[in-house]
């Protein structure tokens, strides 16, 4: 049988960090004194924490030095760690053991692929960071998503062919990166937004060991849309 592996976004696919997100980022928008919406929130997902900072200004018309853009990264990152040292297992989303525990049981080894440098104290606080055969996070990688580069690294801590490998993704660019990458797309929510993806689930809980092996059955061809 071909060696196969399973690549997981962290935020959005295992915890619903965006909201703590969202709080970080609005404190820091409050504080230069405009509105930073839950929509506006949707533009930083799966985006690494410079490119959202960017994004922000953007959105408030804000020009600021170098250097006060590297105190915003560090405050706004300060004021995420207040949310994220005090989760638990309690955080994880919805079916995620499980579907951890039918890869075990079937023996597919799995490493995670996130933009977060937050991404192994995350794994910690919610006890699943020992499960992992690897950690692939924004520490790691130059180019973020939808460079396929952290996917692609990911494949080889599994030491599986990239078209072997099933990937786990909330984001538009973290399926684009996959699709990249050559890798087996699962968007996890709604599929019209990420309707580039080769399968498209709810959440987790959808994921039993049929559907798993449908997944390693490789890249589905598009079908023509009705
Ligand atoms: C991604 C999130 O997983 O990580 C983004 O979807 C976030 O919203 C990015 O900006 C970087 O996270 P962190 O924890 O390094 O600030
Ligand atoms: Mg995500």
């Amino acid at each position: 049988m071909k060696k196969t592996g399973v690549i997981f976004d962290l935020d959005g696919v295992i915890v619903d960090t965006a909201k703590y997100h969202f709080l970080a980022w609005k404190n820091l928008a409050d504080g230069l004194g405009f509105e930073f919406t839950e929509q506006h929130n949707e533009l930083l997902k799966g985006v690494s924490r410079v490119r959202s900072l960017e994004i922000l200004l953007d959105i408030g018309n804000v020009n600021i030095s170098e250097e006060k853009k590297q105190e915003f990264l560090i405050s706004k990152n300060e004021e995420y760690l207040k949310f994220i040292t005090k989760m638990d297992a309690s955080e994880l989303l919805p079916g995620t053991e499980k579907l951890l525990d039918i890869l075990d049981d079937l023996g597919v080894k799995y490493v995670l692929g996130s933009a977060s440098k937050n991404a192994p104290l995350i794994l910690k606080q919610v006890g699943i960071y020992d499960r992992f055969a690897g950690i692939v996070d924004g520490n790691s990688v130059s180019k973020a998503k939808p460079d396929p580069e952290v996917f692609l690294i990911g494949a080889q801590r599994l030491g599986v062919k990239p078209e072997n490998c099933v990937v786990f993704e909330d984001a538009i660019a973290g399926i684009e990166a996959a699709n990249t990458a050559q890798m087996v797309s699962v968007g996890i929510g709604d599929k019209d937004t990420l309707n580039e993806a080769d399968f498209n689930f709810e959440s987790l809980t959808e994921i039993n060991t049929d559907v798993i092996k449908t997944l390693f059955s490789g890249k589905k061809k598009k079908e023509q849309s009705a």
